[in-house]
Protein backbone atom coordinates (compact mmCIF):
# COMPACT_ATOMS: atom_id res chain seq x y z
CA UNK A 1 0.00 0.00 0.00
CA UNK A 2 1.36 3.39 -0.87
CA UNK A 3 -0.01 6.74 0.87
CA UNK A 4 1.08 9.86 -0.48
CA UNK A 5 0.09 13.80 0.48
CA UNK A 6 1.28 16.62 -0.98
CA UNK A 7 4.15 15.61 -1.81
CA UNK A 8 6.60 18.33 -3.12
CA UNK A 9 10.65 18.29 -3.79
CA UNK A 10 12.95 20.78 -4.95
CA UNK A 11 16.33 20.70 -6.23
CA UNK A 12 17.43 23.80 -5.25
CA UNK A 13 15.48 26.38 -6.85
CA UNK A 14 13.85 23.84 -8.63
CA UNK A 15 10.36 22.50 -7.76
CA UNK A 16 10.64 18.60 -9.20
CA UNK A 17 7.11 17.90 -7.84
CA UNK A 18 4.52 19.82 -6.69
CA UNK A 19 1.76 18.56 -4.07
CA UNK A 20 1.51 14.90 -5.22
CA UNK A 21 -1.17 13.10 -3.89
CA UNK A 22 -2.38 9.39 -4.79
CA UNK A 23 -2.74 6.14 -3.22
CA UNK A 24 -2.19 2.73 -4.37
CA UNK A 25 -4.24 -0.41 -2.76
CA UNK A 26 -2.70 -3.72 -2.37
CA UNK A 27 -2.65 -6.54 -5.39
CA UNK A 28 -3.20 -3.14 -7.47
CA UNK A 29 -0.89 -2.16 -10.90
CA UNK A 30 -0.52 2.06 -10.86
CA UNK A 31 0.86 3.19 -13.86
CA UNK A 32 3.14 6.66 -13.20
CA UNK A 33 2.58 8.25 -16.80
CA UNK A 34 4.67 11.37 -17.84
CA UNK A 35 6.86 13.05 -20.31
CA UNK A 36 10.36 13.28 -19.75
CA UNK A 37 11.15 15.36 -16.41
CA UNK A 38 7.70 15.19 -15.06
CA UNK A 39 8.97 14.43 -12.03
CA UNK A 40 8.28 10.09 -12.14
CA UNK A 41 11.74 9.24 -10.59
CA UNK A 42 11.97 11.92 -8.39
CA UNK A 43 8.71 10.73 -6.66
CA UNK A 44 10.00 6.88 -6.35
CA UNK A 45 13.21 8.26 -5.08
CA UNK A 46 11.42 9.51 -1.99
CA UNK A 47 8.37 6.43 -2.09
CA UNK A 48 12.08 4.30 -1.78
CA UNK A 49 13.77 6.25 0.99
CA UNK A 50 16.36 6.80 -1.21
CA UNK A 51 15.83 10.67 -0.35
CA UNK A 52 13.15 12.91 1.52
CA UNK A 53 10.89 15.01 0.39
CA UNK A 54 10.86 18.69 0.79
CA UNK A 55 7.29 18.75 1.87
CA UNK A 56 4.24 16.31 2.31
CA UNK A 57 4.40 12.80 3.84
CA UNK A 58 4.36 9.22 1.50
CA UNK A 59 4.01 6.03 3.58
CA UNK A 60 4.71 2.64 2.19
CA UNK A 61 3.01 -0.48 4.07
CA UNK A 62 1.95 2.32 6.94
CA UNK A 63 5.59 3.31 7.09
CA UNK A 64 6.75 6.44 6.93
CA UNK A 65 9.46 7.27 4.48
CA UNK A 66 11.20 9.55 6.48
CA UNK A 67 10.31 8.68 10.29
CA UNK A 68 10.70 4.70 9.40
CA UNK A 69 12.86 4.50 6.40
CA UNK A 70 14.55 0.91 7.71
CA UNK A 71 10.87 -0.60 7.94
CA UNK A 72 10.29 1.09 4.56
CA UNK A 73 13.36 -0.46 2.43
CA UNK A 74 12.39 -3.44 4.54
CA UNK A 75 9.35 -3.54 2.67
CA UNK A 76 9.62 -2.46 -0.70
CA UNK A 77 11.51 -3.58 -3.92
CA UNK A 78 13.22 -1.17 -6.14
CA UNK A 79 14.30 -1.47 -9.79
CA UNK A 80 15.91 1.99 -10.32
CA UNK A 81 16.01 3.52 -14.12
CA UNK A 82 19.67 2.19 -14.39
CA UNK A 83 20.07 -1.07 -12.26
CA UNK A 84 23.43 -1.32 -10.81
CA UNK A 85 24.29 -4.81 -11.62
CA UNK A 86 28.10 -6.38 -11.72
CA UNK A 87 28.72 -7.48 -15.23
CA UNK A 88 31.62 -9.81 -13.69
CA UNK A 89 28.75 -11.52 -11.31
CA UNK A 90 27.11 -14.43 -12.78
CA UNK A 91 22.93 -14.38 -11.60
CA UNK A 92 23.67 -16.02 -9.12
CA UNK A 93 26.53 -14.28 -7.26
CA UNK A 94 24.70 -10.71 -7.78
CA UNK A 95 21.56 -12.22 -6.15
CA UNK A 96 23.18 -14.15 -2.86
CA UNK A 97 25.59 -10.80 -2.82
CA UNK A 98 21.93 -8.72 -2.72
CA UNK A 99 20.56 -10.86 -0.46
CA UNK A 100 23.35 -10.88 1.58
CA UNK A 101 23.38 -7.11 1.87
CA UNK A 102 19.95 -6.32 2.49
CA UNK A 103 20.04 -9.35 5.15
CA UNK A 104 17.02 -11.07 3.83
CA UNK A 105 16.05 -14.06 6.04
CA UNK A 106 16.32 -17.64 4.21
CA UNK A 107 18.81 -16.27 1.32
CA UNK A 108 19.26 -19.27 -0.35
CA UNK A 109 15.59 -20.51 -0.83
CA UNK A 110 14.79 -16.60 -1.60
CA UNK A 111 17.56 -16.75 -4.60
CA UNK A 112 16.15 -19.75 -5.88
CA UNK A 113 12.62 -18.29 -5.82
CA UNK A 114 13.29 -15.55 -7.58
CA UNK A 115 15.38 -17.16 -10.11
CA UNK A 116 12.88 -19.13 -10.78
CA UNK A 117 9.71 -16.69 -11.07
CA UNK A 118 12.13 -14.31 -13.42
CA UNK A 119 12.60 -17.55 -15.38
CA UNK A 120 16.03 -17.57 -14.96
CA UNK A 121 16.84 -21.21 -14.77
CA UNK A 122 19.55 -21.67 -17.54
CA UNK A 123 21.20 -18.49 -17.03
CA UNK A 124 21.94 -18.46 -13.18
CA UNK A 125 25.75 -19.75 -13.83
CA UNK A 126 25.57 -16.71 -16.65
CA UNK A 127 27.75 -13.70 -16.23
CA UNK A 128 25.87 -10.69 -16.34
CA UNK A 129 27.93 -8.60 -18.15
CA UNK A 130 27.23 -11.13 -21.48
CA UNK A 131 23.41 -10.71 -20.87
CA UNK A 132 21.32 -8.99 -23.23
CA UNK A 133 19.15 -6.36 -21.83
CA UNK A 134 16.52 -7.90 -21.52
CA UNK A 135 17.99 -10.80 -19.56
CA UNK A 136 19.53 -7.99 -17.01
CA UNK A 137 16.20 -6.60 -16.60
CA UNK A 138 14.58 -9.87 -15.59
CA UNK A 139 17.71 -10.08 -12.60
CA UNK A 140 16.88 -6.73 -12.24
CA UNK A 141 12.92 -7.43 -11.09
CA UNK A 142 14.34 -10.47 -9.49
CA UNK A 143 16.19 -8.57 -7.12
CA UNK A 144 13.64 -6.35 -6.37
CA UNK A 145 11.47 -9.42 -5.36
CA UNK A 146 14.06 -10.86 -2.77
CA UNK A 147 12.86 -9.54 0.02
CA UNK A 148 9.19 -10.80 -0.81
CA UNK A 149 8.11 -6.81 -0.46
CA UNK A 150 4.87 -5.83 -0.26
CA UNK A 151 5.37 -2.32 -2.27
CA UNK A 152 7.34 -2.68 -5.92
CA UNK A 153 8.54 0.46 -7.51
CA UNK A 154 9.32 0.09 -10.67
CA UNK A 155 11.19 2.80 -13.12
CA UNK A 156 10.67 2.98 -17.01
CA UNK A 157 11.38 -1.21 -16.37
CA UNK A 158 10.97 -1.30 -20.55
CA UNK A 159 13.03 1.23 -21.47
CA UNK A 160 15.40 0.10 -23.80
CA UNK A 161 14.15 -2.98 -24.59
CA UNK A 162 13.58 -4.61 -28.21
CA UNK A 163 10.25 -5.50 -28.55
CA UNK A 164 10.17 -8.81 -28.04
CA UNK A 165 11.85 -8.18 -24.57
CA UNK A 166 9.09 -5.55 -23.62
CA UNK A 167 6.30 -8.05 -24.48
CA UNK A 168 7.97 -10.25 -22.05
CA UNK A 169 9.22 -7.89 -19.16
CA UNK A 170 5.51 -6.50 -19.52
CA UNK A 171 3.84 -9.90 -19.08
CA UNK A 172 6.48 -10.78 -15.88
CA UNK A 173 4.84 -7.22 -14.60
CA UNK A 174 1.57 -8.47 -15.00
CA UNK A 175 2.11 -11.53 -13.37
CA UNK A 176 3.78 -10.00 -10.33
CA UNK A 177 0.96 -7.64 -10.04
CA UNK A 178 -1.43 -9.95 -9.05
CA UNK A 179 0.33 -10.62 -5.66
CA UNK A 180 2.47 -7.13 -4.96
CA UNK A 181 1.37 -3.29 -5.20
CA UNK A 182 3.11 -2.71 -8.30
CA UNK A 183 3.77 1.50 -8.80
CA UNK A 184 5.63 1.22 -12.18
CA UNK A 185 6.52 4.74 -14.12
CA UNK A 186 6.47 4.89 -17.96
CA UNK A 187 6.45 7.63 -20.93
CA UNK A 188 4.73 5.06 -23.03
CA UNK A 189 0.98 5.18 -23.33
CA UNK A 190 0.28 1.91 -24.63
CA UNK A 191 2.43 -0.08 -22.16
CA UNK A 192 0.49 1.85 -18.72
CA UNK A 193 -2.76 0.69 -20.73
CA UNK A 194 -1.67 -2.69 -21.26
CA UNK A 195 -0.26 -3.31 -17.63
CA UNK A 196 -1.84 -0.92 -15.28
CA UNK A 197 -5.42 -1.35 -13.42
CA UNK A 198 -5.10 2.66 -13.03
CA UNK A 199 -2.88 5.24 -14.65
CA UNK A 200 -1.74 8.67 -12.86
CA UNK A 201 -0.62 11.45 -15.56
CA UNK A 202 2.11 12.87 -14.54
CA UNK A 203 3.23 16.89 -15.91
CA UNK A 204 5.36 19.08 -14.17
CA UNK A 205 5.11 17.59 -11.17
CA UNK A 206 1.72 17.36 -10.94
CA UNK A 207 -0.85 14.44 -11.75
CA UNK A 208 -3.06 15.79 -14.19
CA UNK A 209 -5.32 13.33 -14.57
CA UNK A 210 -6.27 9.74 -13.09
CA UNK A 211 -8.44 7.11 -13.09
CA UNK A 212 -8.65 3.16 -15.24
CA UNK A 213 -6.77 3.44 -18.66
CA UNK A 214 -10.73 2.91 -20.31
CA UNK A 215 -12.39 5.31 -18.45
CA UNK A 216 -9.81 8.11 -18.72
CA UNK A 217 -10.12 6.87 -22.46
CA UNK A 218 -13.69 7.77 -22.34
CA UNK A 219 -14.11 10.45 -20.01
CA UNK A 220 -11.64 12.46 -21.01
CA UNK A 221 -11.77 11.70 -24.56
CA UNK A 222 -15.41 11.90 -24.03
CA UNK A 223 -16.45 12.08 -27.97
CA UNK A 224 -15.83 10.24 -31.28
CA UNK A 225 -14.41 11.81 -34.20
CA UNK A 226 -16.17 11.12 -37.45
CA UNK A 227 -14.39 12.15 -40.38
CA UNK A 228 -16.74 13.33 -43.19
CA UNK A 229 -16.31 14.05 -47.60
CA UNK A 230 -18.78 15.07 -49.51
CA UNK A 231 -18.42 15.86 -53.47
CA UNK A 232 -17.44 19.24 -54.61
CA UNK A 233 -16.91 22.60 -52.15
CA UNK A 234 -20.47 21.71 -50.32
CA UNK A 235 -20.34 24.85 -48.14
CA UNK A 236 -24.19 24.02 -47.04
CA UNK A 237 -22.63 21.06 -45.96
CA UNK A 238 -21.17 22.54 -42.38
CA UNK A 239 -24.49 23.64 -41.75
CA UNK A 240 -26.16 20.69 -42.26
CA UNK A 241 -23.64 18.47 -40.01
CA UNK A 242 -23.99 20.82 -36.78
CA UNK A 243 -28.00 20.45 -37.30
CA UNK A 244 -27.74 16.66 -36.99
CA UNK A 245 -28.67 14.81 -33.45
CA UNK A 246 -25.53 14.32 -30.86
CA UNK A 247 -23.20 16.36 -32.99
CA UNK A 248 -20.90 18.70 -30.77
CA UNK A 249 -18.97 20.40 -33.31
CA UNK A 250 -17.40 20.36 -36.79
CA UNK A 251 -14.81 21.56 -37.96
CA UNK A 252 -13.71 22.19 -41.69
CA UNK A 253 -10.43 19.89 -43.18
CA UNK A 254 -10.81 21.30 -46.84
CA UNK A 255 -13.08 21.57 -49.42
CA UNK A 256 -15.93 19.05 -48.65
CA UNK A 257 -13.79 17.71 -46.05
CA UNK A 258 -15.07 17.89 -42.52
CA UNK A 259 -14.24 16.50 -39.30
CA UNK A 260 -17.16 15.98 -36.93
CA UNK A 261 -17.05 15.64 -33.07
CA UNK A 262 -20.08 13.69 -31.57
CA UNK A 263 -21.43 13.00 -28.09
CA UNK A 264 -19.94 9.85 -26.06
CA UNK A 265 -21.95 6.93 -27.05
CA UNK A 266 -24.22 8.15 -29.86
CA UNK A 267 -24.23 6.60 -33.55
CA UNK A 268 -25.02 9.40 -35.85
CA UNK A 269 -23.48 7.95 -38.79
CA UNK A 270 -26.64 7.27 -40.44
CA UNK A 271 -28.02 10.31 -39.31
CA UNK A 272 -25.36 12.28 -40.99
CA UNK A 273 -25.79 10.24 -44.30
CA UNK A 274 -29.92 10.93 -44.03
CA UNK A 275 -28.99 14.62 -43.67
CA UNK A 276 -26.32 14.80 -46.40
CA UNK A 277 -28.22 12.98 -48.66
CA UNK A 278 -31.71 14.72 -47.80
CA UNK A 279 -29.81 18.15 -49.00
CA UNK A 280 -28.75 16.33 -52.06
CA UNK A 281 -24.70 16.06 -51.62
CA UNK A 282 -22.76 12.76 -52.73
CA UNK A 283 -20.93 11.54 -49.46
CA UNK A 284 -18.00 10.15 -50.53
CA UNK A 285 -16.58 9.19 -46.89
CA UNK A 286 -18.10 8.55 -43.60
CA UNK A 287 -15.73 6.94 -41.22
CA UNK A 288 -15.16 7.60 -37.77
CA UNK A 289 -11.73 7.91 -36.16
CA UNK A 290 -11.06 7.31 -32.17
CA UNK A 291 -9.70 9.36 -29.98
CA UNK A 292 -6.58 7.16 -28.43
CA UNK A 293 -5.42 7.91 -25.36
CA UNK A 294 -2.59 8.69 -27.11
CA UNK A 295 -4.18 12.12 -28.20
CA UNK A 296 -5.74 12.28 -24.53
CA UNK A 297 -1.86 12.45 -22.79
CA UNK A 298 -0.68 15.07 -25.53
CA UNK A 299 -3.53 17.40 -25.11
CA UNK A 300 -3.55 17.32 -20.84
CA UNK A 301 0.26 17.56 -20.95
CA UNK A 302 0.29 20.29 -24.40
CA UNK A 303 -2.30 22.21 -22.24
CA UNK A 304 -0.36 22.03 -19.23
CA UNK A 305 2.58 23.05 -20.05
CA UNK A 306 0.40 26.23 -21.94
CA UNK A 307 -0.45 27.37 -18.63
CA UNK A 308 2.75 27.20 -17.37
CA UNK A 309 5.29 29.16 -20.11
N1 LIG B 1 19.44 15.45 -8.92
C1 LIG B 1 18.79 16.44 -9.51
N2 LIG B 1 19.17 17.73 -9.37
C2 LIG B 1 18.51 18.74 -9.96
N3 LIG B 1 17.42 18.60 -10.71
C3 LIG B 1 16.96 17.34 -10.90
C4 LIG B 1 17.63 16.20 -10.31
N4 LIG B 1 16.94 15.09 -10.67
C5 LIG B 1 15.91 15.51 -11.43
N5 LIG B 1 15.92 16.86 -11.58
C6 LIG B 1 14.91 17.67 -12.30
O1 LIG B 1 13.65 17.44 -11.71
C7 LIG B 1 12.64 17.28 -12.70
C8 LIG B 1 11.99 15.91 -12.59
O2 LIG B 1 12.93 14.92 -12.97
P1 LIG B 1 12.66 13.36 -12.86
O3 LIG B 1 12.04 13.07 -11.55
O4 LIG B 1 13.91 12.66 -13.19
O5 LIG B 1 11.57 13.16 -14.00
P2 LIG B 1 11.17 11.86 -14.86
O6 LIG B 1 11.67 10.65 -14.14
O7 LIG B 1 9.68 11.94 -14.95
O8 LIG B 1 11.80 12.03 -16.20
C9 LIG B 1 13.31 17.54 -14.03
O9 LIG B 1 13.11 18.89 -14.35
C10 LIG B 1 14.76 17.24 -13.75
O10 LIG B 1 15.59 17.99 -14.59
MG1 LIG C 1 12.85 9.12 -14.79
Amino acid sequence: MIEVKDLTKWYGPRKAIDGLSFNASKGEVVGFLGPNGAGKTTTMRILTAFMPPSQGTARVAGYDVVEQSLEVRRRIGYLPETVPLYPEMTVQEYLDFMAALRRVPQAEARVDAVIERMHLEDRSESYIGRLSKGLRQRVGLAQALLNQPDVLILDEPTLGLDPAQVVEVRELIREIGREHTVLLSTHILSEAQQICQRVLIINKGRIVAEDTPERLQSRLAGAERIAVRVAGEASAAEGILRAVRGVISVGTRGPGQFEVETAPGTEARPAIARALIKADLDVLELHTQGISLEDIFLELTRSESGTES
